[in-house]
């Protein structure tokens, strides 16, 4: 059985699509996946509420408590760690978590650490990407699902979903046409992974 852990830092839309996706569709019995736990770094996150309602044990692990960035990531893959069945095959999925982690916890988690962008990677990693995609004209965007490495959005991709640009968009209206679609590709990148052999 792969264990999914899935970390966010707000709304959680992702994360509800992702476990939505692996209790409608029984991945445990298709795929050989559950979803084992959801981590938040803010305690006021809306999707810990998400979870919770869906069944799915949360915890919190506030980067206010541990402002040392190393001490915090530590902590951190304690808390996965607890979630996981010792000596599980396990994947960490980022789902709008909105701190950057750092080399120890990335490469702990090589291989089995994966995020979304609302980008089409390469293209505008970091933040306020919406805002940039107008700015600069381009009229398609879209999202990305990639494997995290040690740089800034820069990991390998796996899947994109490419939305078009409409006049009159602004980031709100951009945004939302955006995440629609991150909550097919999200959890249609998981399910190619896990079948594929996850690795
Ligand atoms: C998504 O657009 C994700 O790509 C970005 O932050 C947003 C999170 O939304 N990193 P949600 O918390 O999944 O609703």
């Amino acid at each position: 059985m792969v264990e999914l852990v899935i970390l966010i830092s707000g709304g959680g839309s992702n994360m509800e699509a992702i476990i939505r996706a692996a209790q409608t569709e029984d991945w445990p019995g298709t795929l050989g996946a559950r979803v084992a736990g959801v981590i938040s770094n803010r305690p006021d996150a809306a999707g810990l509420q998400i979870a919770r309602r869906m069944a799915i044990p949360t915890d919190v692990v506030d980067h206010r408590a541990w402002p040392d960035r190393s001490l915090y990531d530590k902590r951190l893959a304690e808390c996965v760690e607890a979630h996981l069945t010792p000596g599980a095959d396990s994947l960490v999925v980022l789902a709008g978590f909105m701190r950057l982690l750092g080399v120890d916890f990335v490469g702990r988690y090589e291989g089995r650490l994966i995020n979304i962008h609302p980008s089409l990677l390469p293209a505008f990693p970091g933040l306020h990407t919406h805002r940039r995609a107008l700015q600069a004209g381009v009229r398609l965007t879209g999202a990305t699902v990639h494997r995290v490495d040690a740089g800034l959005d820069s990991g390998p991709i796996l899947d994109q979903a490419v939305v078009p640009v409409l006049p009159g968009d602004t980031e709100a209206t951009l945004a939302a046409r955006v995440l629609s679609q991150e909550h097919l590709l999200y959890p249609r990148a998981i399910r190619a992974l896990l079948a594929s052999g996850h690795r």
